[in-house]
């Protein structure tokens, strides 16, 4: 298994195309490689010597430290760079959706009306789509997670699938590993023989985190939910044209109805950062009922302890917030990993929250874990 899988429901580009999602990859590059890391320089050399000399201080908040760096030129450039490079990236990955549209429509229709289909659909016509994704781009996404023109419609999760895969490979994640199988070896080596046999991913999107659980535990009943239709569909035939069982359903991850004591393992993969304080809260406790005796929840995000973050690198990891559609993110930030899961009814000494290696060793992800007790 690879990061992004070769399927059917994937929009190949022109050559025009390509040569633009090329030159977006080298953009978002030099922007990740050259120009990010400046910024700390800017803040270093101009901005802090600036601050200190008009108050004969440093800067003792992230918004002191905001002020000098919006207003410095290059830090003005930087953040018109890194804009542009990510809304041309939606650019290079729509055109080619777009010229495709009626072939994936094809596509969803064949692939999820097989009598050899693995999986399910359930949407729900009465769920209402929260506002924070209805109402945002998040990502800058070209129209939003929500993005629906009815029965079919795939455009959303298409949308989603290809912009992440050139956006996973900007930020240099790489095209090795999925998520998924990040946390199965992590769950390999804390939880030695733990084999679940039901198991759900929450906030799936296009279902590239759902999908790796089902290829690795062939035996299991794998469910995964969104709130967005347009994701789910895609993620369904994406699925089935993999050849794996996945059951999507449209529903929220605070609210999974889902009944007591039913699944072996809960995950959710960069979901939390997302969703509004009282939904994270929630799918904390949505855990913790849905798990059987025994079972484990792994939350898998950025990391957090916001406000004991050095004070550059509080304003900075606002940027995403600012600038890239990401309402939540900081007050998912400044959550205490424990006490999601003590809220919850975990007990103490079954949480641990840390960073997990990528079995390449190149990359470590932010996990939150926790073990329902035995009854
Ligand atoms: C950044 S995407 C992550 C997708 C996927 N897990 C992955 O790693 O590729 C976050 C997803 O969470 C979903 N989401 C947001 N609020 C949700 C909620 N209340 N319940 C379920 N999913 C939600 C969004 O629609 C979006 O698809």
């Amino acid at each position: 298994m690879v990061r992004n899988p070769s399927h059917e429901m994937l929009s190949p580009p022109s050559h025009d195309e390509l040569a633009l999602q090329q030159y977006v990859l080298s953009l978002k590059h030099h922007v990740g490689r050259q120009i990010q890391p400046r910024k700390r320089d800017i803040y270093e050399q101009r901005g802090k010597p600036a601050f200190e000399k008009t108050h004969g201080r440093a800067p003792e908040s992230w918004r002191e430290i905001g002020d000098v760096m919006l207003s410095d030129p290059d830090y003005q450039m930087s953040i018109a760079l890194n804009t542009m490079a990510q809304d041309l990236m939606w650019e290079s990955v729509a055109d080619p959706i777009y010229r495709n549209i009626d072939t994936l429509g094809e596509s969803y229709w064949r692939l999820t009306n097989s009598p050899d289909k693995k999986g399910s659909l359930e949407l729900d016509p009465d769920f209402e789509v929260p506002k924070g994704i209805k109402e945002v781009a998040i990502h800058r996404q070209v129209g939003t997670y929500a993005y629906d023109r009815g029965e079919g419609d795939v455009t959303a999760g298409a949308l989603y699938e290809g912009g992440g895969n050139i956006y996973s490979m900007g930020i240099g994640v790489g095209t090795g590993y999925s998520k998924g199988e990040i946390i199965q070896a992590f769950l390999k080596d804390r939880y030695p023989g733990f084999e679940p046999k039901r198991i759900l991913d929450i906030g799936c999107s296009a279902g590239s985190s759902s999908t790796p659980y089902a290829m690795a535990y062939p035996d299991s009943e794998v469910h995964a939910i969104d709130v967005a239709p347009g994701l789910l569909r895609y993620a369904h035939a994406r699925a089935e044209s993999l050849g794996v069982a996945v059951h999507f359903h449209q529903r929220s991850a605070d609210d999974t109805k889902f009944p007591d004591n039913y699944f072996d393992l809960v995950v959710s993969h960069n979901a939390m950062h997302e969703m509004p304080q009282r939904v994270t809260e929630g799918m904390f406790k949505e855990s913790y009922r849905i798990l059987k005796p025994g079972g484990i929840a792994v939350h898998q995000d950025l990391r957090l302890r916001f406000n004991d973050f050095p004070l550059f690198e509080q304003f900075d990891f606002r940027w995403d917030q600012l600038h890239n559609n990401e309402p939540y993110l900081v007050t998912y930030a400044t959550n205490d990993p424990d006490d999601l899961f003590l809220q919850a009814g975990f007990p103490k000494e079954n949480i641990w929250s840390g960073l997990v290696d990528q079995p390449d060793g190149t990359m470590k992800w932010f996990v939150l874990v926790a073990q329902k007790p035995d009854a």
